[in-house]
This record gives C-alpha cells, structure tokens and sequence, in this order.
C-alpha cells in the first residue's frame, strides 16, 4: 500500500491550480444519464471516487472517454437500472443515480450505499423525496426498489438540508409532469452547478443556492456541455496548507465567494488574505486559536473541519471545534495526537490546546478529510512523518503530492 514521506518545516510558497470539484463532478456524470446521447463535461478530476462513479455508468451501459481533463459520456446505450452491491459499497455518492435512473427509466434497485466511514449516514430523506414525487419504494433484504409508473411534481419539505438528497430530487423531478418545489433545500454552490447542467440539458430549474427549488418537469432532456465548478474544499485545504507551513501561496481557480466562511476564520487565526476575482493569496501571521462550528452551506464546511483541526493544533491559546453535521468525524484526533497534539474529544466537540511545534510520526490516514488533516500536519512537524492508507485522500484530492511539490513541500509517495 502506497504511502506519503514527508519532511516538515518547509514554508509553502507559489501558485497552485484548483481542480474541478468532485462533489459537483459525480452528481453531474449521474446527471447525464436522464437523456441519451453524449454529454462533455470540462474539468474532470482524476479521482479514485470518479472513477468508481464512471464504473458504475460503464455498467449500466454508458460508454466514457476521457481526453485530459474532459469526459465525454455516451449514455445512449443505457437499459440497465440495478446498481450491483460491490460498487454501492465503494461509494456513497452512487445512490445520486437513483434520481437520474428513475427519472429516465421509472425503476431503479440498488443496495445500501457505503463511502467514508464519518458515522451513520443515512438515505431516509432521498427516498421521502422520490417518493413525495410518486415512487414506489421498496426497502427489503438490504436492497432498495424504487418504481414508479408517472412521476408527478409534488411539495418536498427536508427536514435537513441534506446535500445528495437535494440533488437527487432535482434530477428525477427534471422529467416528472407538474412542477416540484423543493424546501429546506440544502444551497451548496454544487446545487448551483447542477442546475446549471440540468438547465442546458433543457429543464426549467431555478433557485439553486437558495432555500426553495422550484423544478418544472419537462418530456424529455437532452445532452450539454459543461465545465465543473472548482473544487472549494481542495482550495479550502491549501490554504489552511499555506497558512500551516507559514508559508505565503496563491490559489487559483476559485470563487471566492464560496470560500467566505472559510477564509474568515483563517483571519481570525491570523492569516493575511488578499482576494482577486479568481484567486486568493494567503499569507500566515501570528497562529491564535478559534473556535468554529461547522454547518450547512454558507456555514463553515465539515469537509474541511478536520485540515483546519490540524491548523489550530499549532495556534496559541485554545481552540474548540463542534461537528453538527457527521458523528464520528474526528477520526483524525488520535493521529495528530501522536504528532504531539494536545486535544480532547467530548461528543461532537473537540477541544484543542494549541502546542508550539508538532513533531513528524508514522500515522495511517482514517479517511479522506482527516487524511489531508494528516498531509497538512506533517508538512508543518519538525522532523519525518509517514502518512499511510493514502487512498483515501486520494478519494478526493487530485495529485496532492505533485501539487504541493511544486509549492516546495518535501512529500513524496512510495
Ligand atoms: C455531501 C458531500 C460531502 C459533505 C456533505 C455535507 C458529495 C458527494 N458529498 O454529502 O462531501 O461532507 O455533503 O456537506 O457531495 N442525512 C440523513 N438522511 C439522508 C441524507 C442525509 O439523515 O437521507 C444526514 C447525514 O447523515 C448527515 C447530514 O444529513 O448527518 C448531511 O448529509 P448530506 O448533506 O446528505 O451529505 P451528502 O450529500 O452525503
């Protein structure tokens, strides 16, 4: 199993280029499978959950092509609507085809979906919705049989802003007859960029990004082209990198805007931002501790909880850290902890007291999120650090390694 070697204490400087999103990406090649014919999406991550993503299409008949960054899907030849187990388990982010499949086909089975390991994380609010627009869903034997004879618009109300289940409501509604309003809708700038494909696709989509979605259904859609979001957390992580390292870096390819929450808080622990139309350049200051709740959208992001965790590790004074959106999301405590870090965990609130220096350790990375908390630690730890299990960062960050060489970071993967 591959792993990162990373020497510390090397100050990050440079430009970094941000990659397509990932969590717009895989909502978006689900997405393609509502019409037939081939769709271009732009700016493609090379991601190990992509590719599981373009497995499962590949699966159920759709041909891909990737040219660079650009991935052309052919969905003519789609027919099969059962999502087999082992693919399921690899990937929470496939039960987004259940929406698409639905809409297009009016059946769908699949089984209950795996992914990270960040606490229980259920489908209930996916199948309310589908069902608020006239699915039949089946739950037996650890499968799911959703079916519906005519999807019709309806009212869905979430009880929680729930991402996935937003999406999937908007991409089986897309072909429902009747209008679908959707409430409490979560407003991830990745709901914005699906709506964007879904509406060159040809539905009549709108209000993405705020509480209430009004989605209403047309016949039939048809291919786009479309270039991916960037991704906001990758960008969140190299600047808390930069921030990490004392370092003084540039990150491109970003909305700025999506990352507010995130750069206020780098402020309050004492990083100098200045913010241009498509870039933010992050310098570090005096590290001070924060404290930071994280939330929905536009709250502070729990995908990047844990790399900001492993920032204040260093920050004087003392920090505290709540998680309201997974359990058991702070698998990344007890390996900083051997880095030197002094935190306490109390249910969903962690409490940091900042250390002068981490020390390099071998640690294995528990997930994807608390991987790149590792990454960040060790770059800024006085000595060695092994950062094992790095498939899981490898889920949702393209090249880490190769981008933060080119920043001067001394990581290598062997
Ligand atoms: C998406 C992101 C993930 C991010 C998360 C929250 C993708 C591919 N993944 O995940 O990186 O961490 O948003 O910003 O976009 N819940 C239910 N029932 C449901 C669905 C969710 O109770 O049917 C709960 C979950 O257990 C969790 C909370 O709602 O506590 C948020 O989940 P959700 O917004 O659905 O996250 P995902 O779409 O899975």
């Amino acid at each position: 199993m591959e792993k990162f070697i990373v020497k510390g204490e090397v100050q990050l400087s440079g430009n970094v280029r941000i990659s397509g999103a990932k969590n717009a990406t895989l909502p978006i090649m689900a997405a393609t499978l509502l019409c037939s014919g081939i769709s271009v999406i732009h700016d493609v991550p090379y991601l190990r959950d992509i590719q599981a993503m373009q497995d499962i299409l590949i699966l159920l008949g759709a041909k891909i092509r990737m040219q660079g960054h650009t991935m052309l899907i052919d969905t003519s030849n789609v027919s099969k609507v059962e999502i087999p187990e082992h693919l399921m388990r690899e990937m929470r982010a496939s039960v987004f085809l259940m929406g698409p499949l639905l809409g297009r086909f009016r059946k769908v089975r699949l089984s209950y979906p795996g992914g990270c390991a960040i606490g229980p994380r259920p489908i209930n609010l996916h199948i309310k919705a589908l069902e608020k627009i006239g699915a039949i869903v089946d739950e037996s034997f650890g499968f799911i049989d959703a079916e519906a004879k005519e999807l019709t618009g309806g009212e869905i109300n979430f009880d929680f802003p729930s991402v996935g289940a937003t999406e999937n409501a908007m991409m089986a509604a897309a072909l429902a007859r009747g209008t679908t309003i959707i409430r409490n809708a979560a407003r991830e700038p990745e709901i914005v960029d699906l709506q964007a494909i879904l509406n060159k696709m040809g539905a009549k989509i709108n209000g993405a990004g705020t509480d209430t979605i009004r989605v209403d259904g047309v016949a039939r859609l048809v291919p786009a082209e479309h270039t991916v979001m960037s991704d906001r957390i990758e960008a969140g992580t190299f600047l808390t990198a930069g921030v990490m390292t004392r370092g003084d870096i540039v990150v491109e390819n970003v909305v700025p805007e999506y990352l507010f929450s995130v750069t206020d808080k780098l402020q309050d622990i004492g990083a100098k931002i200045i913010t241009g139309k498509d870039y933010i350049r992050i310098k570090a200051g005096e590290l001070r501790g924060v404290d930071i709740k994280t939330l929905p959208y536009p709250g502070f992001p729990t995908d990047l909880q844990a790399p900001m965790l492993s920032l204040v590790t260093i920050a004087k004074g003392t920090s505290i850290i709540t998680e309201t959106i997974f359990e058991n999301r702070f698998k990344h405590v007890d390996e900083l902890t051997r880095m030197g870090a002094k935190i306490k965990v109390e249910g969903r609130t962690a409490i940091i007291r900042g250390v002068a220096k981490l020390t390099g350790a071998i640690v294995a990375a528990p997930d994807l999120r608390a991987g790149s908390a590792l990454v960040l630690a060790a770059l800024a730890a006085e000595g060695t650090s092994e950062i094992e299990q790095v498939y899981h960062i490898e889920r949702g960050y393209e090249s880490i390694d190769k981008k933060l060489q080119a920043l001067g970071a001394n990581i290598v993967k062997v």
